[in-house]
């Protein structure tokens, strides 16, 4: 594995890399989530750039930035376990070198829900990516649906700037009983991971009363904050039934949804959702975490 850490040690890597690319961007942290994106990639592209990098512009404050957790060394063994052939873990400057201006606006996308509650979040999440799309040029990116929203994002950037790359989003990676990974989720003490645990009884809850016919966005919403409302120490951010592409108003006619939730567990926030519908997620996480990593790319299914 070649690591790069200025954009010239990762273009002279790049030139050498079989096609197709499959791409993983990460802020480090990694855990089996990752790991299904690397495994996704992997499986699907002849060579995988990934990256490492805390992306400064999408934390709303500098603390946040700077205690966000960090182990480059495990994370780059990480990566080379999983046969990734370039890692590029820069510095800031040369992603965003002194006096960089172009940014990318998520626009309405990155307005809601979690953009509400955090401004300029998505903007941040926009513009790296892009930014990271360019230096990278993959066939195909991964990115993982817990963040259900930056896909939305990622998706409408890419068609926007007509960026040419496919955006496969690989499912949630819950621990045995239903908590998504994230790396945020090292600060819960016991107590609090089991608190909030009910974060999945609540979307579960939504999803039966929508397989059961319910499509009264009002009526999943009070169901799954019901169940968390039962939870001390669990406040509630905001607990919504959308449309799954727009985030927009649940339209009850659609054969779809997005469950999201955000929640405060001990000064973390924690998000997470279910996606009910056809072809809204494209790849399954648990097959390719059931097997070791495999060190050969295929291509052939690149779609
Ligand atoms: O999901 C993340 O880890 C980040 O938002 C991303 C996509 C790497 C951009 O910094």
């Amino acid at each position: 594995m070649i690591v790069a850490r200025t954009r010239a040690e990762l273009a002279a890597a790049r030139a050498g890399l079989r096609e197709p690319v499959g791409a993983v961007f990460t802020m480090g942290g990694l855990h089996d989530g990752h790991t299904a994106l690397l495994r996704a990639a992997r499986r699907e592209c002849a060579s995988v750039v990934a990256t490492l990098f805390v992306n400064p512009t999408q934390f709303e404050s500098e603390r946040d930035a700077t205690t966000y957790p960090r182990d480059e060394a495990a994370d780059l063994r990480r990566f080379a376990a999983e046969a990734v052939d370039v890692a590029f873990a820069p510095p800031v400057h040369e992603v965003y070198a002194p006096g960089s201006a172009a940014q990318v606006g998520a626009g309405r996308l990155g307005r809601m829900l979690e953009g509400a509650s955090r401004p300029g979040h998505f903007d941040g999440v926009a513009t790296v990516v892009a930014r990271l799309l360019e230096l990278t040029r993959p066939a195909c990116s991964y990115f993982g649906q817990k963040d259900w929203q930056q896909t939305r994002v990622v998706r409408q950037v890419v068609e926007d700037l007509a960026l040419g790359v496919a955006v496969r989003v690989v499912g949630t990676v819950r621990d045995g009983q239903g908590l998504a990974l994230g790396t945020r989720n090292v600060r819960l003490s016991d107590a609090g991971r089991e608190a909030a645990r009910v974060i999945h009884r609540a979307l579960s809850a939504g999803a039966d009363a929508w397989r059961r016919g319910e499509r009264g966005a009002d009526r999943l919403e009070r169901t799954m904050r019901q169940e968390m409302g039962a939870e001390a120490g669990v406040t509630v951010d905001y607990a919504v039934a959308r449309d799954p592409l727009s985030l927009d108003t649940l339209n009850p006619e659609t054969a779809a949804v997005a469950l999201l939730v955000a929640v405060w567990v001990e000064d973390v926030r924690l998000i997470d959702n279910l996606v009910l519908g056809e072809g809204l997620v494209d790849i399954d996480p648990a097959p390719l975490l059931a097997g070791p990593a495999s060190a050969t790319g295929g291509g052939q299914s690149l779609p």
